[in-house]
């Protein structure tokens, strides 16, 4: 077991089984519950974990209490994947006080039936402390990274930041992957609709010397925060990462993959610093909406259908839209037989996008590439490789 310090340990659990996080997404190392305990005068658990890994995670929090008991919990965040055992952990310790928020407590009925709930609770708002000892726990409220009653605590002993699910990554804590990428597919995915309230936790965050960073999943961070911090920054300022151009492609017989792989080739021919393409259909979602937010230019490839557009980009397309997804350059590809549909629904989708510009021109392909349509793609090429 980790030790974070000397008197805060490590109690989370990795889930390397489970097949969908959030019966959505996939996690092919895994994923870790984090949890902490804090020993002092006054023992503190920071979050439960979730249900799955309840044996390992008692097992884990008794060996580190060494027969003691357990004095506080401190709920930073409700989600089952982190709250699911408060019951168990209140039935087990009749004496030990919840620290939540006014949301916190709001919500908290609807997950369990805890006795005495109004004895035990403490309430705090923002900026709120509470001493166990050596250690002190500040308060700030974080609404919407990533449900409304999210907090995060600040130790001010040791300048430890517990950020709840903000600067997690999918991946168990035993997985030999760098941060970016996991950490960028779980934000966007996660809590990339919340922009505006994660600039307003970064900027409370600017206030405190922070030494550390305790997510709820992923590494413990402790070098080099302003990376990380720098990200997440960009990240929820909905600003691009890296220049290139991601093609998002929506194929049903293969003609408009054959499409997008040749835009892809002519891009490359013309110098793109760095063109990605994914089949939306066969690609994981998750990804693709990762490599959108990512780059700075997007071409939206897809099949008519049904008069509208082929399901795996509307899907793809609203997606994104709920994501808050702005700010970039986008080039559009349809392909159709005898009447194309797919430009116009994609273009319905996107107009109500803020701070877009589609890049001319819109590509028609009827079935197969032919020499005009092949011009159409060069000229696309061109013009989105300028602006
Ligand atoms: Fe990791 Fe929003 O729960």
């Amino acid at each position: 077991m980790e030790k974070v310090t000397e008197n805060i340990r490590y109690i989370g659990v990795d889930d390397k089984s489970i097949d969908l996080f959030e019966s959505q997404y996939i996690v092919p190392n895994g994923i870790s519950y984090n949890s902490y305990l804090i020993k002092d005068e006054k023992n503190v658990v920071m979050d439960t974990v979730d249900k799955r890994a309840t044996d390992k995670w008692l097992e884990n929090l008794e060996k580190e209490l060494q027969g003691e008991k357990v004095d506080y919990l401190v709920i930073l965040h409700l989600e089952p994947d982190h709250s699911s055992n408060i019951a168990l952990l209140c039935e087990k310790y009749p004496e030990m006080k919840l620290i939540g928020n006014i949301k916190t407590f709001a919500f908290l009925p609807q997950f369990f039936d805890i006795p005495n709930l109004e004895e035990r609770k403490i309430v705090v708002k923002e900026n709120d402390s509470i001493n166990i000892g050596k250690h002190t726990l500040r308060f700030y409220m974080a609404p919407m990274v990533h449900w409304p009653e999210v907090m995060v605590a600040y130790e001010e002993t040791n300048k430890i930041l517990f950020s709840a699910d903000a600067f997690g990554k999918f991946g168990a804590l035993d997985t030999d992957e760098e941060w970016l990428c996991e950490a960028r597919r779980y934000y966007f995915n996660i809590v990339g609709k919340y922009g505006i309230q994660v600039q307003a936790l970064l900027k409370k965050a600017a206030m405190l010397d922070i030494k550390m960073i305790c997510p709820l999943h992923g590494p413990i961070l402790k070098e080099n925060l302003s990376y990380y911090i720098n990200k997440y920054d960009i990240w929820s300022k909905y600003e691009p990462e890296d220049d290139g151009v991601f093609i998002a492609y929506a194929s049903i017989h293969g003609n408009t993959a054959k499409a997008a792989k040749k835009l892809a080739e002519i891009l490359q021919e013309k110098g793109a610093k760095k063109v990605v393409v994914s089949d939306l259909s066969r690609e994981d979602m998750a990804e693709c909406i990762e490599d959108s937010f990512r780059y700075d230019k997007i071409i939206v490839a897809a099949s008519s259908y049904n008069a509208g557009v082929f399901p795996p980009m509307e899907q793809f397309l609203r997606l994104i839209k709920e994501k808050n997804y702005q700010n970039r350059k986008i080039g559009i590809i349809e392909n159709g037989t005898w009447a194309p549909s797919a430009a116009k629904t994609m273009l319905e989708i996107i107009s109500n996008m803020k701070d877009i510009k589609i890049v001319e021109p819109k590509v028609t392909i009827k079935t197969t590439l032919k020499e005009d349509s092949i011009k159409q793609l060069e000229n696309l090429a061109e013009n989105i490789l300028k602006v």
